[in-house]
């Protein structure tokens, strides 16, 4: 789609009664033939060959989702209950599904004895990810077996891959629906035929659909919230699944991102995250103007909301127009999470990552250069596929040079359909394990050693809520995203407040609230 078509769009957002014009039906009025039809063919497994290709077709921008007539009460009296695996896109989708099926009348609950549906919004990206959802379907066989009624259904990453919806229909026969992540907002019609019909609804799309943006949201919380800002990732790093489950590149259009975030400030959240697998490639879908995500972070950056965040950044696409933008500070926040995956530039080429070591260092540099007081954390996998300990060292030596102050890191976990699980690997396991605790032992040295400098420092904190062990003490992040746990009246949930620190530890920080404490 050009901008001009884009442009129409947007008028066509304000004038519903132009709608028709673009779309022959409504999204609510379509069946799922019409959408078998669209995929041209009727029911098809996932297919990971498939997702691969980019095609070239436009995508079109909804913005006239609605829950058909039929379906809206059919929660009246039920309750629903979501569990989410993975990331924080899989946190914001669940509370898309949460929004529809409170639209459909559903009330939420965290018992899953009270629960009416229950759905499981899976992730793929490694295999204990996944076989914690199975360990989880097998559970709920027998809340299932005592609750016939009972809707169980599997979504996410998960769904994506054919080798779990065939291993669902055939070991897993009590699950009664499985969806996708690029038909979310089918929830309404799917949930319907799950309760009315006797198979098991199964409607996953190999291939990404259009952005539906007027999608209901509950969202969980009143201070922090995620904003999507593209979907899918064209990267295929040789080791990841998420390009096959997640589709290819789309970008949400900055007007309809800004109007969101100008909503949640007015509705008086202190922080927004912006979402995507690699938002560094924000905008490069949009044809006919160039808006990237510096150029939408300087627009953010006038919205009268404290804090702004945007995560995951992708080292190659990370461009000088961010940095400028991201140095003029005030709501955009002094954290960049830059996943390196390695040190090594040999191993980071097989892993198709597109830069070098010298090349993410060169990087480093520059982002330090402009926001002297950035905090960098980073993303790590070893025991790549032949990874030497001469490779593995250079991680651990690059990890020194940077100074990361925190680190997820992960054994690699061959994904069935990516190329890194058809290459030999003559690295043992336990050869991994060990790398993997070494590596831990340098990040949580340089983590505590980060938290140390805070010692007697005052930092502005963002009130989140209770503490996760102590309901007494309450905690938040500052700026530099360190949390901090420290006592302080209820009332200052959702404000953001002077702490002074008083000990640090490798993950938290302790302090006292100043009593003239309120910032914003
Ligand atoms: N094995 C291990 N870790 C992986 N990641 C992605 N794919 C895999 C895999 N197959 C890690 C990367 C990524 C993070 C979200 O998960 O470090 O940045
Ligand atoms: Fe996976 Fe690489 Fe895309 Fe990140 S950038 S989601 S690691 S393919």
């Amino acid at each position: 789609m050009n901008e001009q078509q884009r442009k129409e769009m947007n008028q066509i957002k304000d004038n519903p009664a132009d709608k028709k014009s673009v779309e022959d039906k409504p999204l609510s009025e379509k069946t799922s033939e019409d959408f078998a039809k669209y995929f041209e063919s009727t029911y098809q497994p996932p297919s990971l060959k498939s997702a691969k290709k980019r095609g070239k077709e436009d995508v079109n921008v909804h913005y006239d989702f609605e829950i058909p007539e039929d379906i809206q009460g059919i929660g009246e009296g039920k309750k629903f209950l979501i569990r989410t695996y993975g990331c924080q896109m899989n946190e914001h989708d669940t509370e898309v599904m949460a929004g529809i099926l409170s639209e459909m009348g559903y009330e939420s609950t965290t018992d899953q004895h009270e629960a009416d549906i229950i759905l499981l919004n899976t992730c793929a990206i490694r295999e204990n990810a996944e076989n914690k959802v199975f360990g989880e379907i097998g559970h709920l066989k027998a809340l299932k077996r005592e609750k016939p009624d009972l809707i169980l259904g599997v979504c996410g990453c998960m769904s994506q891959e054919e080798s779990v919806v065939n291993r669902i229909l055939q070991k897993h026969q009590f699950v009664d629906l499985i969806f996708g992540t690029h038909n979310i907002h089918r929830l309404p019609q799917l949930v319907q035929e799950a309760i009315f019909g006797k198979e098991m609804v199964v409607e996953v799309w190999s291939k990404e659909g259009d952005i539906v943006e007027n999608l209901p949201r509950q969202r969980k919380g009143n201070i922090k919230a995620w904003v999507n800002i593209m979907y899918g990732c064209d990267k295929f790093c040789t080791y990841c699944i998420v390009p096959y489950t997640r589709g290819k590149e789309r970008s949400r259009l900055p007007e309809d991102i800004i109007q969101e975030v100008r909503q949640l400030a007015a509705q008086g959240y202190k922080e927004v995250t912006l979402l995507g697998q690699n938002v560094n490639a924000y905008g490069k879908d949009f044809e006919d103007r160039t808006f990237g995500l510096g150029d939408l972070m300087n627009e953010i950056h006038k919205i009268d909301i404290p804090r702004v965040r945007f995560t995951t950044s992708h080292p190659r696409d990370f461009d000088d127009r961010l940095i400028e933008v991201l140095a003029q500070g005030g709501n955009l926040l002094d954290h960049i999470h830059l996943p390196v995956q390695s040190g090594s530039s040999e191993v980071l080429k097989i892993m198709a990552r597109k830069y070098t070591r010298e090349r993410y260092l060169e990087l480093v540099d520059k982002i330090r250069e402009a926001m002297p007081n950035a905090t960098l954390t980073t993303d790590i996998i070893v025991g790549f596929p032949n990874e030497t300990e001469e490779q593995f060292q250079e991680t651990l030596s690059l990890v020194e040079e940077v100074g990361f102050e925190g680190a997820y890191t992960f054994i690699y976990s061959p994904r069935e359909g990516t190329p890194a699980a058809k290459m030999q690997d003559n690295v043992p396991m336990d050869v991994k394990k060990e790398r993997l605790q070494r590596l831990n032992a340098v990040v949580n040295h340089q983590a505590a050693q980060a938290m140390k400098k805070y010692e007697g420092e005052i930092v502005e904190v963002l009130v989140e809520g209770e503490s996760k062990k102590n309901a007494d003490v309450l905690a938040g992040h500052t700026h530099r995203n360190k949390l901090v746990n420290f006592r302080a009246p209820r009332s200052t949930i959702g404000e953001i407040v002077k702490v002074k620190i008083t000990n640090a530890k490798t993950w938290s920080l302790d302090g006292e609230l100043l009593e003239t404490a309120e910032v914003k």
